[in-house]
């Protein structure tokens, strides 16, 4: 059984690649299928926490726990802060596209005679930052998914997105990253500390981010 060390927590997981509509058959989208997110999630409820998952997968619900489904970055942003003011742990594991389309058509855009498409792309909300900018009490966990520079580019984001910890992914190395059932991380702490993780399943992986929020000087729960 696992510790109830969470217990009477409220922590709130997003999980999935988001989808940015270009047309009613289209979208842009990334290769984050969820597992790491749902992992977070299920080891949080095992020991003990009250859990929401906003879920931009189509991956059923783990156990017990109570889920959002969202599609866009937008209502991810939407339903993320609905629930932050009462989260306690907020872990980010999701894939939120950067970019969406400028404009929406209605209809399926048609091949024509064009050889070229060009797209028009606009900034979405970067839903961690903004968290990190409004973040009371709330522990605020984020990811990095990273193909080169792996610590520089996750230690910025740390500081950037004013987070108290950041797991980064080097989702190059096989058995890391997108869709598969391990993954290879990196945790970083905003006072220096270094913790690297071996190739573990997700959900171990998802215990050993847990074990570590824990060692953080702010951790509400109790023993
Ligand atoms: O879902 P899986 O297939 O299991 O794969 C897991 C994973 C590789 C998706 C996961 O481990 C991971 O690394 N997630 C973060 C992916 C990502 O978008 O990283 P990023 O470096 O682009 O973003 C940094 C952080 O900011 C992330 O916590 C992200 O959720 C957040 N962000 C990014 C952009 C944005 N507009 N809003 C955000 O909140």
């Amino acid at each position: 059984l696992a510790p109830q060390d969470y217990r009477e927590l409220f922590v709130l997981v997003t999980a999935g690649g988001t989808r940015e509509p270009l047309d009613p058959v289209r979208y842009i989208g990334n290769y984050s299928s969820g597992k790491m997110g749902y992992a977070l999630a299920q080891a949080a409820w095992e020991r003990g926490a009250r859990v929401t998952l906003i879920s931009a997968s189509s991956l059923p619900p783990p156990s017990e726990v109570e889920m959002v489904r969202v599609e866009t970055a937008e209502e991810m942003w939407n339903a993320v802060v609905k629930n932050f003011d009462k989260a306690d742990v907020v872990l980010k594991a999701a894939a939120v596209a950067d970019f969406r389309p400028a404009s929406r058509s209605a209809q399926k855009i048609k091949k024509g005679d064009n050889h070229k498409l060009i797209l028009e792309l606009e900034p979405t909300v970067d839903i961690l930052a903004s968290l990190g900018r409004r973040k009371e009490r709330q522990i605020l966990v984020g990811f990095a998914a990273e193909t080169e520079e792996l610590l520089a580019n996750a230690r910025q984001k740390l500081e950037d997105k004013r987070l108290d910890l950041i797991v980064a992914n080097d989702v190059t190395r096989p058995g890391a990253g997108f869709g598969s059932d391990t993954n290879i991380c990196t945790l970083l702490f905003p006072d220096g500390r270094k913790e690297e993780l071996p190739r573990l399943t997700k959900l171990e992986a998802a215990h050993r981010i847990l074990d570590a929020v824990k060692t953080l000087p702010h951790f509400p729960g109790r023993e």
